[in-house]
């Protein structure tokens, strides 16, 4: 059943130097229950693409289109803001990449939760405060009856990502929307939060919309996967065929730079040459032909579009090579006498899975 519906959305913003078109037509759907992996290089709109589901961008002087159908809601772009907010922390919630920066620092945690549990739940704070110790209890903080008292400074990074986590989860979402929510921890408290959203994901049939730069980060949780740059998808499909049958030159880069779990963790294996384009002025034709290796003189006028690969409807890939050209390329990098393949990078960059959340043992 289709939970979220997203068709063509644009977002852009008028700034002193001109339009910044962060969102530029991008379409994706997602199923109850199932996790979406959208993953970019910093600035390919991933964030605003993300706030625009809860109507974020609006606030901003954004000028925003598209439709952004959820079930049982109708196009939540054309909602007034108080139904928008009905919506928002209750059937869609969001956590973020800093917790500090959602949680206030004079605040106890657990009056904010409390707080965030009354804003859409007509209950006494007792009552509240009980949830709030249970939400805390699910999200693995340890001794919740004690901690919810504690100030966000007085909890370590994954417990303030976990309580986050735990007001997101305070008006029973059906769709969880992180924004690089693991960005900002060390590479074990990482693996844990994302052991921990992936089982919240699944007790709670929760669907999930995973954010981040980090391809090796949506390798194990994502059902499928969008692959954003400059402000489009350039390549989507089921998790696997990302991985396996990849057919996008920019998601070969993002494949060939996925940190190792050993490696110094920011450090890239091999960081795709150039920086992606200014949102102001789009390169012509391929947005990705100035930094594409294979890029021909014609994919700087041609502007290719969004077509499923041969024979597979659910994989598609915006790119004006031929398919037997990408695969024969794919194939020719993959073989590689590059001692760290794809594969191999991957092999030792797959932290979700594997990893049991300690604190839920304990
Ligand atoms: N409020 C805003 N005003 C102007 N430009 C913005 C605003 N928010 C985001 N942008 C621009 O939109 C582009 C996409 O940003 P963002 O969605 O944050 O990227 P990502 O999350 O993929 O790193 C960037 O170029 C960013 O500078
Ligand atoms: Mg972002």
């Amino acid at each position: 059943m289709t939970l979220l519906r997203v068709e063509d959305l644009r977002v852009s913003f008028a700034t002193e130097d001109g339009t910044v078109q962060a969102v530029d037509g991008i379409s994706y759907e997602l199923q109850r229950g199932r996790t979406l992996g959208i993953v970019g290089e910093s600035g390919s709109g991933k964030t605003v693409a993300a706030l625009s589901v809860l109507g974020l961008t609006r606030l901003e002087g954004a000028t925003v289109s598209g439709h952004i159908r959820f079930e049982g809601r109708g196009d939540l772009l054309a909602l007034g803001e108080r139904e928008l907010r009905a919506v928002r922390g209750n059937e869609i919630a969001m956590i973020f990449q800093d917790p500090l920066s959602a949680l206030h620092p004079l605040y106890r945690v657990g009056a904010q939760i409390v707080e965030a549990i009354r804003a859409h739940r007509n209950t006494t704070k007792a009552k509240a405060r009980v949830r709030a110790i249970e939400l805390l209890g699910l999200v693995g903080i340890p001794d919740p009856a004690r901690r919810v008292d504690a100030y966000p400074h007085e909890l370590s990074g994954g417990q303030r990502q976990r309580a986050m986590i735990a007001m997101a989860l305070s008006g029973d979402p059906t769709l969880l929307i992180a924004d690089e929510p693991t960005t900002a921890l060390d590479v074990t408290v990482q693996a844990q939060i994302l052991a921990l959203l992936s089982r919240l994901q699944r007790e709670r049939g929760m669907a999930l919309v995973l954010v981040t730069h980090d391809l090796g980060v949506v390798a194990e949780m994502a059902d499928d996967i969008a692959v954003m740059y400059a402000g489009q998808i350039v390549e989507s499909a089921p998790a696997e065929r990302v991985f396996s049958a990849p057919e996008h030159p920019y998601t070969w880069g993002l494949l060939r730079s996925i940190p190792t779990l050993n490696g110094p963790r920011e450090e890239l294996l091999e960081p795709i040459p150039g920086s992606p384009p200014s949102p102001l002025a789009p390169p012509p034709g391929c947005r990705f032909h100035p930094r594409c290796p294979y890029a021909e003189p014609e994919h700087a006028r041609t502007e290719p579009s969004l077509e499923p690969v041969p024979g597979q409807p659910e994989h598609r890939v915006a790119c004006l090579l031929e398919h037997q050209t990408r695969r024969r390329l794919w194939q020719e990098l993959r073989d590689g006498s590059r001692g760290d393949a794809p594969e191999q990078a991957l092999a030792t960059a797959t932290p979700a899975a594997p990893v049991e959340d300690p604190e839920r043992a304990a």
